[in-house]
């Protein structure tokens, strides 16, 4: 038996695309993942109007939607009739609105409802190969949308992504409850994931008219949460209804309603998330 053959670390193509997504993402100076315990709490929301933030403060961004089966940051940000190119360096991201790259599966597909019927093994392979061959280029920031829960997707990046600074945690009032949350945590935290913080969605409503403050879905517990888990609470953002108007209209509410309190509320978060990561 040749002793030195059995020795030799075997290049597969996995190995070989692992490597890319290394080399590439070595050129990304923060790479945030965006995740929840459970669905429709507005994470796609938060990602993409946190990468509209980070562009508006002048840095470089790219949005990653990993959302393989509910897609919906194309239609976040009224780009659901673009597609997704290769150049000489690799896949290109779109241009969306303020300048930022867009990388989404559902960008590549030859209809945008063209379902996605791959399943665990594929999948990963999926999204390993799609971070490998994209020119993410030379960014301040990556922000990856994740779809809810904890599933394969959440782990083949964190599997694949070296040098992950952090994970946000979204959550709602309704569903503030400390399973979902702790469930969230305690996954990043088994994977070696830093827990940026806590970031809470759909905290009040206030009244644009007497200014006055209501809590439609619950009396937030963010800040109990965050003291429970030693976390920060990062942001609380407001409902308004210009954001499912924005959506309905195909423009990205960030750039529509830029002034209101949600895209305050988000564009502060961006600012401090620039301080922790960048300095
Ligand atoms: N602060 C808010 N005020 C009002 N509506 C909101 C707010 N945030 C999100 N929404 C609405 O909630 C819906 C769900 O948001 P979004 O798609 O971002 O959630 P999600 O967590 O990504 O969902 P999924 O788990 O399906 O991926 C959207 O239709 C959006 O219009
Ligand atoms: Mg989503």
């Amino acid at each position: 038996m040749n002793g030195e053959n059995t020795l030799k670390p075997r290049i597969t193509p996995l190995t070989l695309l692992l490597q890319a997504v290394k080399e590439r993402m070595s050129r990304v100076r923060a790479k945030i993942l965006v995740i929840s315990g459970k669905g429709g709490v507005g994470k796609s929301f938060i990602s993409s109007s946190l990468a509209l933030a980070l562009a508006d403060l002048k840095y470089s961004v790219v949005l990653l939607d990993a959302d393989l089966h509910g897609s919906s940051i194309p239609i976040l940000l009224g780009m659901d009739n673009v597609k997704l190119y290769a150049g000489e360096k690799g896949i290109l991201p779109a241009t969306g609105p303020l300048g930022i790259g867009v990388v989404s599966i559902n960008l590549m597909l030859p209809e945008p409802d063209t379902p996605v019927i791959w399943r665990g093994p594929l999948k990963s392979k999926a999204i390993i190969e799609l971070l490998a061959k994209v020119h993410w280029g030379d960014r301040d920031f990556l922000i990856i949308d994740l779809p809810p829960g904890t599933g394969d997707e959440a782990l083949t990046i964190i599997q694949s992504i070296h040098g992950l600074n952090g994970a946000l945690i979204v959550t709602a009032p309704n569903i503030l409850s400390e399973v979902i949350v702790a469930k969230a945590i305690n996954f990043l935290r088994r994977s070696g994931i830093k827990v940026l913080g806590i970031v809470e969605n759909m905290s009040y409503f206030k009244c644009p008219e007497t200014g006055k403050v209501y809590y439609l879905l619950g009396k937030s517990s963010g800040e109990e949460l965050a003291e429970k888990y030693n976390t920060p609470l990062l942001a609380k953002i407001p409902l308004d209804p210009s954001i499912p108007e924005a959506i309905e209209k195909r423009k990205p509410y960030y750039v529509l309603y830029r002034e209101n309190e949600a895209a305050k509320a988000i564009r502060e978060l961006a600012e401090k998330l620039a301080r922790e990561l960048l300095s």
